[in-house]
């Protein structure tokens, strides 16, 4: 029998994941660098990336933390540059960073105005600032791979008290659908990954209503999403752009 053919490798590339320090940004980080991908492991608090990265360099990975925040441009502008003199480049941009801390969930007719920003400036400005810092350099090289994470609350309407939220992550699947079409001609994929939820064994048992919801019969892991965008970001994958891809174990059917 002919070798079997090796794909989705990530060997030699280098990975910018976002909000990395734990949850679902650890679990794509690991699951990218267990693909060979050298990965740097962004978060907010710097104990959290320091603990991922830890975790991957155990495990036999390439890693490195580097905390800044995404909502800070002059912060990211900086952070590129560091990569930039570390690792070389920047061929994968994973936008995953989220609210810190737990969101605030009421109906909108009770949120009062100076609430509104908040999901915007990690969501969106954080995906427009690292899109803006990385888009260059992938030009330049006719190569790159962007990934931003949404969740299936930016495409449903939902009474849950989490409209502006939602509202932000479908700004998201709206900004990278153009940023696929400007750079496809450079060779760049762009594309949004979509959540149901992902929870620890723990919080999914708190509430198995959710679980019995959902056609697999389980909330999501970590890894899940991980193991979708170790494909996107391939380089198999270059003839799939401007897509939005739901990873929600049949919770959402759209
Ligand atoms: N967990 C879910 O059920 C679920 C469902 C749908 C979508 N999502 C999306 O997945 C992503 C990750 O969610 P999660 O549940 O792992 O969140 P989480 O809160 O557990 O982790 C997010 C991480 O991002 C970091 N972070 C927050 N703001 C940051 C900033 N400005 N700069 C850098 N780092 C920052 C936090 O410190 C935290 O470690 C988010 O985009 C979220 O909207 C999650």
């Amino acid at each position: 029998m002919d070798e079997r053919t090796k794909m989705f490798e990530l060997d030699g590339k280098v990975a910018l994941v976002t909000g990395a320090g734990q949850n679902v940004g650890a679990g794509i980080a690991r699951v990218l660098a267990a693909q060979g991908a050298t990965v740097v492991v962004n978060d907010f608090h710097a104990d959290r990336a320091e603990r991922t990265a830890k975790e991957i360099v155990a495990a036999g990975g390439a890693a490195r933390p580097l905390s800044f925040d995404v909502s800070d441009f002059d912060a990211v502008t900086a952070a590129v540059a560091d990569i930039a003199a570390h690792e070389g480049r920047v061929d994968i941009l994973v936008n995953n960073a989220g609210p810190d801390g737990p969101m605030t969930m009421a109906p909108f007719s009770e949120m009062s105005a100076d609430s509104w920003g908040k999901p915007f400036a990690v969501n969106v400005y954080g995906m427009l600032n690292c899109c803006k810092a990385v888009i260059g350099g992938m030009i330049d090289r006719g190569h790159g791979r962007i990934v931003t994470i949404t969740s299936g609350a930016g495409q449903q309407g939902l009474d849950i008290g989490v409209s502006t939220y939602a509202a932000a992550k479908a700004g998201q699947i709206g900004f990278m659908r153009h940023l696929a079409a400007e750079n496809g001609p450079h060779g760049i994929t762009c594309n949004t990954v979509s959540l149901g939820l992902v929870l620890s064994d723990a919080e999914a048992s708190a509430v198995q209503r959710l679980v019995d919801s959902i056609p697999v019969r389980r909330m999501g892991k970590p890894e899940d999403p991980g193991y979708l965008i170790a494909y996107l970001v391939s380089d198999e994958a270059s003839w799939i752009t401007g897509q939005t891809v739901a990873v929600n174990g049949g919770g959402l059917m759209i």
